[in-house]
């Protein structure tokens, strides 16, 4: 796995050859695709004109009860977004916000030397939300492990085809423990957001094998058979290294809210289609691209989207809807995402960072990777090495495992 990184512009131009001669059609395709996501645009556009939010939203009771209906699913994987409300009581969540406050605080976390921060979104206009580089907090470690987001990963999970031509690419109702930072956002913050952009690395996506394979018909006979729910491929994608490139395999990024937080208060946005991957990739090969120009990737960083080369996608860019502590946050990871540029509201806007990332031979090494980490206290491997929390004493152990804990983070099998 990997990507010969020398000569870059000289692949990207060997590339487009190719494709160009493998799809006379390109550019009759391109209009096809931007006509099927215009439809998607055009949904979101209409949601916010009535004071709505196009994103699908289901309840932690539904996912219990095996009760989402069918056209639900359906919005959901056309969006490739979804809030599941009331996975937590908002008492449980208090007591964990509190306790994170406490943990941050008499740690002296805010009074720690800036560590110099990652570049992975040093070319995206704005640079960094307020996140808390603490991985191991009691907290964390609860809420990763707890049954209601077992059980809603496992339904997420399962809107992917986790098996196909004779190979289980995932298990979907087993998880792996990616451990990820929280959002402390304090209100007036005016200089730290994102602009949109989609992780899981940019050229990759266009000059890897694997990925290559993943977005095959979108270039082949018919791009009408890509389907973005498909696990093959997917978990042994490429990565160029780079810090805060995500190496496990994720079927959702996601976040658990700890604090009320809408529209201005400094939280998620999303341009909630599937489909704009494939507007994306296809983009490069109009005639007004530079031959060796990838519209928005550049090596080791996140792929950006740019008024310049995807105004189309912007215009679909909303604010979640209002969630409350204890509501979850789900996106697809080629779902186009960006924090808001200012918080304007009163409190502080705090999430915990947990995606879903099932077992599967990547994720199995990325845990062990993680373990040891853990048992230190240093930083999760996929971020910088900061390693704030290795003399916080009140830091979670193994003992704070439980039994589902030990078994997705690596210690405990499965079976
Ligand atoms: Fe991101």
């Amino acid at each position: 796995m990997g990507i010969d990184t020398a000569n870059i512009p000289e692949q990207i131009c060997l590339l487009k050859h190719r494709i160009s001669r493998q799809c006379p059609d390109l550019e009759e395709r391109f209009r096809e695709i931007e006509s099927r996501v215009s439809e998607d645009i055009r949904k979101i556009e209409e949601f916010k004109e009535q004071g709505k939010c196009a994103i699908p939203e289901i309840t932690f009771t539904e996912i219990a009860e095996n009760s989402v209906n069918k056209k639900t699913i359906e919005t959901v994987k056309r969006h490739g977004a979804v809030i599941v409300r009331n996975v937590f009581s908002p008492e449980q969540v208090k007591d964990w916000f509190l306790e994170l406050n406490r943990y941050l605080d008499q740690n002296g976390y805010y009074e720690q030397d800036d560590p110099g921060l990652d570049n992975y979104f040093s070319d995206l206009k704005a640079d960094k939300p307020q996140i808390c580089a603490v991985y191991w907090s009691k907290p964390q470690i609860q809420a990763r492990q707890s049954s209601e987001l077992a059980q809603v990963r496992t339904f997420l999970n399962s809107l992917w085809i986790y098996q196909n031509n004779g190979r289980l690419h995932f298990h979907p109702d087993r998880e792996c423990t990616y451990a990820d930072r929280v959002r402390m956002r304090m209100p007036g913050d005016t200089s730290l957001g994102l602009s949109p952009h989609v992780d899981g690395g940019s050229v990759e996506r266009w000059l890897g094998g694997n990925y290559q394979q993943v977005y095959s018909s979108l270039f082949g006979s018919n791009w009408q058979d890509y389907d973005p729910f498909n696990g093959a491929f997917r978990t042994e994608v490429e990565g160029i290294d780079s810090p805060a490139v995500c190496r496990a395999f994720r079927t959702w990024q996601g976040w658990t809210a700890l604090t009320s937080q809408g529209a201005g208060d400094g939280t998620l946005q999303l341009i909630p289609t599937t489909m704009g991957i494939a507007y994306i990739l296809l983009r490069p090969f109009l005639q007004d691209v530079p031959e060796e120009v990838l519209c928005g990737a550049v090596e080791g960083r996140a792929q950006a989207i740019t008024e310049e080369w995807h105004s189309l996608l912007l215009r679909g860019l909303v604010t979640i809807p209002k969630v409350e502590p204890g509501d979850t946050v789900w996106w697809h990871p080629d779902v186009v995402h960006a924090v808001e540029h200012e918080h304007q509201g009163c409190d502080v806007s705090s999430v915990m960072y947990i995606g879903s990332a099932p077992l599967c031979e990547r994720n199995t090494r990325y845990l062990d990777r993680q373990k040891q980490p853990f048992l230190d206290g240093r930083s999760a491997p996929d971020f910088a090495p900061e390693d704030f929390e290795k003399n916080f004493p009140d830091r979670a152990t193994i003992d704070d495992l439980s039994q589902l804990g030990k078994m997705q983070m690596g210690f405990d099998q499965w079976d």
